[in-house]
């Protein structure tokens, strides 16, 4: 089943006219307040009466225009301006292939610069997501040039692939802000464990050597983007012996999944944000979503009900 919902979400054809269904529209809005910036603003609003922190999304992937990309890159200024305006705790996470990296890498580097300055005048950041494994060199390659030139960003990166561990050292003389992830692609058994026991050994593997990086000042920010309560407790447990303070420790889950924990360990000191995805380039990431969870099918299939 994760295998057939991770080929829809490489189908156009699928992207074209599923998304047009009314049911598939209703069941997304699960998993995203909006199509619009003003959607994804308002629930950021809410979650921060909570103590939630936002991480905000454009969704779109592999343009084919560098005007597209600029657009983008205009939008999360002004995302960036809003989250200033409205003094929102939330930051930013873009796609580098979003930026324009498959037509011009060097256009996508000073997208990505110009976008990393203007954070900065008001302290904010820029997170890098990972995509598909054909990226994970070039993504590797654009951050470390990016963590030369700013503090104030940081990178996801991939527990199921095996090459992590090697990445994160990689990454070390930077000081790195690493967001660790479990991997939403559908990647080849040579390269990424498969076996869900696998992924969560290399899941808290990786953040222990990162937790160690913290304490040592190699690493400026670790980030658990995580569902899974075990693994977060586990390793809260992991960072606590090395005596890192819990609000250091950050958490994040995407908006729509697991709010009650999110809110649990906010109130339990936790720093935790959401991340809220939002724009028309939804239904990619949307199967990315359903792959990773059946009982979502069923929620999607109930849509059908009046
Ligand atoms: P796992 O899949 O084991 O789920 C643990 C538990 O969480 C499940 O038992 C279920 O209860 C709940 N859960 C998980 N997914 C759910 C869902 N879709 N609906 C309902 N419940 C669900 N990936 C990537 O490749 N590149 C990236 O840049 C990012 N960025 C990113 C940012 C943030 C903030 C998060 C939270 C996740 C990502 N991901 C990502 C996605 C990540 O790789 C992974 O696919 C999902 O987080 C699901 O895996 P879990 O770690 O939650 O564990």
């Amino acid at each position: 089943m994760r295998r057939i919902f991770l080929w829809a979400a490489r189908n156009a054809w699928l992207r074209t006219h599923l998304s047009r269904w009314w049911f598939v529209r209703r069941a997304v809005r699960k998993f995203m307040p909006g199509e619009t910036l003003p959607d994804a603003l308002g629930a950021a609003e809410a979650h921060a009466a909570s103590g939630i922190g936002s991480v905000f999304t454009l969704l779109g992937e592999n343009l084919t225009t560098m005007s597209e990309a600029e657009r983008v890159a205009d939008h999360y200024r002004e995302v960036l301006d809003e989250v200033a305006a409205r003094g929102l705790r939330a930051e930013i996470s873009v796609k580098l292939t979003q930026l324009g990296l498959d037509i011009d890498a060097e256009g996508a580097y000073r997208a990505f610069d110009g976008l990393a300055r203007h954070a900065a005048t008001n302290a904010n950041w820029v997170w890098v997501d990972m995509e598909g494994s054909a990226y994970v060199e070039r993504t590797l390659a654009f951050y470390e040039r990016a963590a030369r030139d700013h503090r104030n960003v940081g990178l996801c990166l991939q527990a199921y692939l095996h090459r992590t561990p090697a990445d994160v050292a990689r990454l070390l003389p930077l000081t790195p802000a690493i967001r660790i992830v479990k991997g939403a692609y559908d990647e080849p058994a040579e390269i990424a464990y498969r076996a869900r026991e696998e992924v969560d050994a290399a899941y808290a593997a990786i953040s222990v050597q990162l937790f160690e990086a913290l304490v040592r000042g190699q690493a400026s920010r670790v980030i658990l983007a995580t569902h899974d309560i075990r693994l977060i407790e586990q390793l809260a447990r992991s960072a606590a012996s090395m005596a890192i303070d819990r609000s250091r420790i950050e958490v994040q889950m995407l908006y729509g999944i697991r709010f009650d924990e999110q809110r649990r360990l906010a109130a339990a000191g936790f720093d935790v944000r959401c991340l809220i995805a939002y724009g028309t380039y939804w239904f990619p990431w949307y199967m990315r979503r359903l792959a990773e969870r059946p009982a979502n099918v069923i929620f999607a299939l109930r849509q059908l009900l009046p």
